[in-house]
């Protein structure tokens, strides 16, 4: 049986995590934040002492990788790694090492064991374009710079992390680029997503936008 998928895809900040994981609550589904993947195994390489360009070692590190999705923590080598994961390092090491291919391939079939019934919401860059591609749904949220980075400060504060909006800005802007001028999985949206501009949008219009597909698609 086909097993249904919402992709949701879209630029660092955009708040497609937060829109996503409502929308798998609101639906019992499962939910996928395939950006934590990029991010455990960024920390993996970094402690591990390896060199983030060298393609074949991350790759090598992918397939071992220790990790573990359990009570809203992300677990690696059996510590609770929730809190390093979100730090702005370990987000710009994520999408450094996401520019190699082997690594993209090395963490298909880890991204793909999430789907399962009743059905899986799954937010990242390459959602609907390359890991789920029979998706029935597939929307690209987008915001402005400004708007994310002051929503990334937000969050970050929030956790008790330091944060500069300047810096998370030009931080925010680096990252864009490379994720969208990358040679594998570019950051784009792809020709049957719905574009969703949430810079003036609440958590909860924007929830009910996607709600308001699935009905329409179900
Ligand atoms: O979404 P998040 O900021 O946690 O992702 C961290 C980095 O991982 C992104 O900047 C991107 O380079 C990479 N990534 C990716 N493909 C995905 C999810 C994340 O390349 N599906």
């Amino acid at each position: 049986d086909l097993i249904p998928v919402i992709a949701i895809d879209g630029p660092t900040a955009s708040g497609k995590g937060t829109v996503a994981a409502l929308v798998a609550e609101k639906l019992g589904w499962h939910y996928l934040d395939s950006g934590s993947i990029y991010r455990v195994l960024a920390l993996a390489a970094i402690r591990r002492g390896l060199d983030l360009a060298n393609e074949s070692g991350v790759a090598a590190a992918a397939t071992g990788l220790d990790v573990a999705f359990s009570s809203g923590s992300v677990w690696l080598d059996g510590e609770d790694v929730s809190l390093d994961l979100r730090r702005e390092e370990t987000g710009n090491a994520a999408s450094r090492i996401a520019t190699l291919p082997a690594v993209r391939a090395a963490l298909l079939e880890r991204q793909r064991d999430f789907c399962v019934m009743p059905g899986l919401v799954a937010d990242g860059r390459d959602m609907g374009s390359v890991v789920f591609p029979e998706s029935f749904l597939k929307i690209f949220l987008t915001a402005s710079a400004e708007a994310r980075a002051e929503r990334r400060y937000k969050q970050l504060i929030e956790k008790g992390l330091a944060a500069n909006i300047d810096d998370l800005l030009r931080d925010l802007q680096e990252r864009d680029a490379r994720d969208a001028s990358r040679l594998v999985a570019p950051l784009k949206a792809c020709a049957d997503a719905v574009l969703l501009d949430t810079t003036k949008l609440s958590i909860d219009e924007a929830v009910q936008f996607v709600m308001d597909f699935v009905v329409q698609r179900g």
